[in-house]
């Protein structure tokens, strides 16, 4: 029997999200219609042994309450969300919560990073790591980086013929490795006996410390991947199936591509089909079945419409995500933007940004996390965002800009945070 742990942080994490993750946790925050933490617990539900999901955050509970239920009745399959009291790092949490975790005595358990997206091979992994001649204490998936943007990964040196880690270093100032962290591991129980260690040496110092609350925190990389590196008891399982975090908006918006391209393996029926007096679509596109999509408009590629929404006669919509409960009127064109919550687009309007992908003539290069200034303090041109609740009127063009939630734009926008 395995289980599965999935980080999904808390409210002072997921910053450079904002301000999509003003008014729902970013864990939640929709991906090719679905929760963002949904395709992690989708993964974990098809892999046989997984027979019980931990989500660990600090989140209030009621935040998470209805997600969870939701997610066991379609899942059918035990979950429950642990709250910890305050962030205790990417191994605290799973320390803390030891108990929960060891009860039913699972053979091993995974733990997956909340912020990254992928076609997760859990099962290969799995089974590679139950193939293994040694026990592994930990094993992680990793992925290759180009040499560049390997620096902003934890990054690994291993044996190529047993896949042993040889050398583990966060986010190295210089180059290591192209071989990069994915954020997702298998551990085995024994793994508690040395964050307990790690745990109990603090003691002193946490006590010592007028805060030791918000320093009482174990992180996984730096306290026990660096050590552990080079012992024989870490393995590497490598993929080179699509994997990218989820940091900034725009990365939103490639992951809402991939999961969808995605659907046509393990969820065909997700994805509209054309068909007599329905809307044209172009390629990859999901609709909730509570929207409304005018036949006349043109949806598509890569893009997602959720729950109740609108969409007007003649508008297109490409690249983006148009979320719960907007209105997009007649003849607005809308490309790669995020639309929030309950926002309305009035007619004859265009809102455009910036594609942030991955640069394609570079091989296993991954998305940048482009900063929202740049040096001079500029914004960097971005995907456009709306926040919840935001007006645009008709007949303007929205370019490169983030709209802060509750505004009223009435004039056009070009390179601009509207707060
Ligand atoms: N529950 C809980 N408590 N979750 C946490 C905490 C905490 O105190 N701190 C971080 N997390 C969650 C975050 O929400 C996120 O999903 C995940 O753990 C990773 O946290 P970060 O601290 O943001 O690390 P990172 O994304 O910069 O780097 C990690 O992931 C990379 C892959 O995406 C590292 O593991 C890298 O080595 C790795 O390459
Ligand atoms: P490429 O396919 O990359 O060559 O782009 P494009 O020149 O076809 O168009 P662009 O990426 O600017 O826009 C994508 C789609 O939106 C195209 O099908 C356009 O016809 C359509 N489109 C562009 N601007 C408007 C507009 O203002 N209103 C409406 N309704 N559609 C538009």
């Amino acid at each position: 029997m395995l289980k599965a742990v999935i980080l999904i942080g808390g409210p002072q994490k997921g910053t450079r999200f904002r301000p999509l993750s003003l008014d729902v946790p970013k864990p939640l925050f929709p991906v090719a219609g679905l929760p963002m933490v949904q395709h992690h617990i989708e993964a974990c539900a098809a892999v046989p042994d997984i027979r019980e999901i931990l989500l660990l955050g600090y989140f209030p509970a009621q935040q998470l309450q209805q997600f969870v239920a939701d997610m066991i009745a379609q899942y059918k399959i035990r979950i429950h969300y642990l709250q910890e009291y305050h962030a205790l790092g990417t191994a605290g949490g799973i320390y803390h919560f030891r108990d929960q975790i060891k009860s039913g005595n699972p053979d091993a358990f995974f733990v997956l990073n909340g912020d990254v997206c992928g076609d997760f091979p859990l099962q290969e992994m799995l089974d590679f790591h139950t193939g293994l001649a040694m026990p592994s204490l930990i094993t992680i998936m990793g992925t290759e980086a180009t040499r560049q943007q390997s620096t902003m990964y934890g990054c690994i040196v291993e044996d190529k013929e047993t896949h042993q880690i040889l050398h583990y270093v966060e986010k190295p100032s210089t180059f290591v490795s192209p071989l990069i962290n994915c954020g997702v591991y298998i551990c085995s129980p024994d793994i508690f006996k040395r964050v307990g260690e790690i745990f109990n040496s603090r003691q002193d110092f946490y006590s010592s410390t007028d805060d030791g609350e918000a320093t009482e925190s174990i992180q996984l990389e730096q306290d026990i991947l660096m050590p552990i590196a080079g012992t024989g008891q870490a393995y590497v399982y490598t993929t080179d199936r699509w994997w990218s975090q989820i940091k900034t908006a725009g990365s939103a918006i490639y992951a809402n591509r991939h999961y969808l391209q995605l659907y046509h393996r393990t969820h065909p029926s997700r994805l509209t089909e054309n068909g007599p007096n329905k809307p044209k679509i172009v390629g990859d596109v999901y609709i909730h079945p509570s929207a409304s999509v005018d036949p006349s408009a043109v949806l598509g590629p890569n893009v997602s419409v959720g729950k109740n929404a609108v969409i007007g006669a003649g508008v297109r919509i490409r690249e983006s995500i148009v979320l719960g409960n907007s209105t997009i009127q007649e003849h607005s064109c809308v490309l790669y933007t995020v639309v929030g919550w309950n926002s309305t687009v009035g007619a004859w309007t265009r809102l455009e940004g910036t594609p942030c992908d991955p640069n394609p003539n570079k091989p296993f290069a991954k998305m940048d996390n482009v900063p929202l200034f740049n040096t001079e303090g500029k914004l960097n041109p971005s995907i456009t965002i709306l926040g919840n609740d935001v007006r645009v009127v008709s007949e303007v063009v929205v370019l490169n800009s983030i709209v802060l939630p509750h505004k009223d734009l009435s004039s056009s926008t070009k390179n601009e945070i509207i707060l």
